[in-house]
């Protein structure tokens, strides 16, 4: 079987029981593990010059990582992936800011790593490129005739056409995105948003095979939600007993019942949102008094783009007013913890809170909704209220689904999950079990893989028939060699 090679913007840490930044690395990680193969990324640190890329081998994978200089960083990583793309694919135009040097560096970076990739490749190796850091990637692969089958997936919501063409160069762009052999998204709302942008955008065709054809270029696009593996999950929460540390903070006696929520702290998540609406459910429904804890786990995030510097300062100070008008001397209604925690310390957690509140403005997936229920203890299990821009809620219609912009309704949906008698969670949970199980973290892969091998390789015949990637004739050996 062809190896396989996964390229993200970061590379996970490779240390055992570390805390991962996201559900990306989760995601890919336990993806490689089980075929093994090359991990390509940013170390995550900036250095004065571009040196060579360092390769350390645990286990199967090997992971090749490299950093990014001060330029590059604050070009592609701090400014346009994460000050331009990040906000427009989250709707929040209102965030967004262009800078013309930024995308030139995004592109040039994007070049960079291609370069840096190619010694490494085999002949028969499949790339397997994600998220929106590396759009281009293909295309750079493609201008220095890496004829590798290359596959995208895209962990975060793609805009509807009306908000993406807000990006300047947005058509530059998806036409670098249309090189890619496969582009899978989570959901079906995102694949019909990027099929609408190249049908009515720029007059692409659907072909009947379901494959698009524009700017010169066929290629298959997808729905692959990314999934969780439940029986790891279960393993890790069983193992880790938060529970007890809980129980013990009750009040003359009485254990008071815990929502918790762990998420980057990151505008697109609505964490403000939630604490208003928190607010909301102990304004409304005092008899929650005393009665019950919010757990807040936020760790910073992108902390030097200004406007996640904003959403720290006001979660603070929402935390703050929230506390300081609620709190008794034996209670306190949030404990909202800035910092990061091993994934069995979190499945623990999970599993010993009764309410997972997991309610971004919009997100790609969000895996915690998944993980929260994995992690439950079936005979026993909490209740996941979610938000409905969340990928996730396309497929675990059983949560409790709210808008996380009505704090009112969010408060309503709390203070049912907390009521919630035993045998409605249970059928609940397992409803959500069911759809989770089905659709795990191997079948994403897998699937993934599957359509790659399937479609790349007769796309790419095609396309070298015709010229490769600098516009020349190839002969017949180098499709042999595919
Ligand atoms: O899932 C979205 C994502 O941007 C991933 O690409 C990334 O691994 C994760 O969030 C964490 O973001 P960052 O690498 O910017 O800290």
């Amino acid at each position: 079987m062809s190896r396989l090679v996964v390229v993200s913007n970061r590379v996970a840490p490779i240390e055992e029981g570390k805390a991962t930044a996201g559900g990306l690395a989760v995601g890919v990680l336990d993806a490689l593990r089980k075929s093994g193969g090359i991990w390509f990324g940013w170390n995550g640190e900036t250095v004065k010059e571009n040196g060579p890329a360092k390769t350390q081998t645990k286990d199967n994978i090997d992971y090749v990582t490299f950093g990014l200089t001060k330029r590059d960083y604050d070009h592609y990583y701090r400014g346009f992936s994460n000050a331009t793309l990040w906000p427009i694919f989250h709707y929040r135009i209102d965030l967004a800011r262009y800078n013309r040097e930024e995308y030139d560096g995004y592109r040039r970076v994007n070049m960079a790593m291609a370069e840096r990739l190619k010694p490494l490749l085999k002949t028969d190796d499949i790339i397997w490129v994600h998220d929106y850091h590396l759009i281009p990637f293909a295309e750079a692969c493609r201008m220095l005739g890496i004829r590798n089958r290359i596959g995208f997936f895209l962990h975060i919501p793609f805009p509807a056409p009306e908000i993406l063409t807000a990006i300047p160069p947005h058509n530059e762009l998806l036409k670098t995105l249309c090189f890619y052999d496969l582009i899978g998204f989570q959901t079906d709302t995102d694949q019909l948003a990027f099929q609408d942008y190249i049908t009515r955008e720029v007059r692409g065709v659907l072909e009947k095979d379901g494959s698009l054809t524009a700017y010169g270029h066929n290629f298959r696009v997808g729905v692959y939600p990314i999934g969780v593996m439940p029986d790891v999950i279960q393993k890790q929460a069983e193992s880790y007993r938060t529970r007890r540390q809980f129980i013990s903070r009750s009040i003359e006696g009485v254990p008071y019942k815990t929502i918790v929520s762990v998420d980057r702290l990151d505008y697109s998540k609505g964490l403000v949102e939630r604490f208003q609406a928190f607010e909301k459910l102990l304004e409304h429904f005092p008899e929650h008094h005393r009665a019950v804890q919010f757990v807040q786990i936020a760790p910073s995030s992108r902390a030097d783009v200004v406007s996640y510097q904003n959403i720290r300062r006001q979660l603070e100070s929402h935390a703050g007013h929230i506390n300081g008008h609620f709190s008794e001397l034996d209670w306190t209604p949030i404990r909202y913890l800035n910092k990061s925690y091993d994934r069995r310390t979190v499945m623990g957690l999970f599993r010993s809170s009764d309410v997972g509140l997991v309610t971004p403005l919009r997100d790609g997936m969000n895996l915690v909704a998944k993980e929260y229920v994995a992690a439950q203890d079936p005979e026993n299990p909490g209740v996941l209220v979610l938000s409905r821009f969340a990928g996730a809620a396309r497929e675990l219609n059983s949560a409790l689904i709210v808008n996380p912009y009505d704090h009112v309704g969010m408060a309503e949906a709390l203070d049912r999950a907390l009521r919630m008698p035993l045998e409605e969670r249970k059928s609940r949970y397992e409803d959500m079990m069911r759809v989770i199980r089905k659709a795990d973290l191997a079948s994403w892969r897998d699937n993934f893989l599957r359509d790659l091998r399937a479609f790349s390789s007769k796309a790419l015949v095609q396309s070298i028939e015709t010229k490769d990637a600098a516009g020349e004739e190839v002969d017949s050996k180098q499709k042999v060699a595919l």
